[in-house]
């Protein structure tokens, strides 16, 4: 549980959130174990459930003894984990998403534009698939489609273009010069040029959004009366998802608005806390990482 291997974003808000729970909350997304070495440290009456995909997470989480369980999981799996841990409710649910700095800063992920690395960027071994078959194996308008949907790239059609004209591409390091000058110049001002590409590759080998969209309802349902959802998003994509699923929860009809009575019946399932906390100016000039952070917060009603 390094600082050298992440450093926790929003710290200071998910113990706000967090840190006076009793019992046991889920860290869906634990990386370096920063954030629930904050909770565990604020407060003795909690444990922790940790979970990632990544098996060179969780590595240091013996400090706690057994107030921290990690096992190495994607969070999709979460219903089963839990039942496998005998544990029926959760009191709070904190989701990080993304990559950790660990994941970027060593190239042989493959997650990173600057290193070079394999094209990989799986989070886990269990991912069906890797970078390799996206960038070397996929078809031109596969290619386009993702990094329209996920990557909200407008050079799509020239990049994926690009890349099918170079194949094969041998690593990442290959890859960001043929997405660089695949790009018009004027568009090489605004952040390294590959960035876009990669992210949309990176959400595409780990069906990020949908394993997201998958896991929300499984928390929210397993939440106790009180108990805390906090997603912290790094962009538009995941942050959308959340916005949408916390509101739909938190409707207590959603009849028609010229039905005179309700015949739906919806009990809303949760109470809205936070609609966006971003990190303070402070924080994003000590850990860049940290810019584009957005934390929702929800509590379980009804
Ligand atoms: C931003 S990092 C979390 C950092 C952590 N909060 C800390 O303080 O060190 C995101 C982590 O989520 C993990 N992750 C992403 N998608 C996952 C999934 N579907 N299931 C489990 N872990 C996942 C990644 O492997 C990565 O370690």
């Amino acid at each position: 549980m390094g600082r050298d291997y992440h450093v926790p974003v929003m710290a200071d808000r998910v113990e706000h959130w967090l840190g006076s729970i009793d019992g046991t909350i889920v860290d869906a997304t634990f990386g370096g174990g920063g954030h629930s070495r904050v909770l565990l440290e604020a407060n003795p009456a909690l444990r922790v459930l940790a979970l990632d995909r990544d098996p060179d997470a969780g590595l240091q989480s013996a400090s706690f003894g057994s107030r921290l369980v990690f096992r190495q999981a994607d969070f999709r799996t979460l219903e089963s984990v839990l039942q496998e841990e005998q544990l029926d409710e959760i009191d709070g649910a904190l989701f990080d998403l993304g990559v950790s700095s660990h994941q970027l800063d060593v190239g042989e992920r493959g997650f990173s534009y600057r290193r070079r690395g394999p094209l990989d960027m799986r989070m886990g071994p269990d991912a069906g698939l890797d970078a390799e078959v996206v960038v070397n194996q996929w078809s031109r308008a596969d290619v386009v489609r993702i990094l329209r949907r996920y990557g909200e790239e407008r050079h799509a059609s020239r990049i994926a273009g690009a890349i099918v004209r170079a194949r094969p591409i041998a690593d990442t390091l290959e890859l960001a010069g043929v997405v660089a000058n695949a790009m018009p110049a004027r568009s090489r001002r605004a952040g390294h040029p590959a960035r876009r590409t990669f992210q949309a590759i990176r959400i595409a080998v780990n069906d990020e959004l949908a394993a997201l969209t998958d896991v929300l309802d499984v928390a929210v349902r397993m939440l106790r009366h009180d108990g805390r959802i906090l997603v912290i998003s790094y962009h538009s994509l995941e942050d959308r998802i959340v916005k949408r699923r916390f509101a739909a929860g938190s409707v207590d009809c959603t009849c028609p608005p010229d039905f005179p009575v309700c015949v739906c019946d919806t009990v809303a399932e949760l109470r809205i806390l936070s609609r966006g906390e971003t990190p303070s100016t402070d924080e994003i000039e000590g850990n860049p990482r940290a810019r584009s952070a957005r934390l929702r917060v929800a509590e379980r009603v009804g």
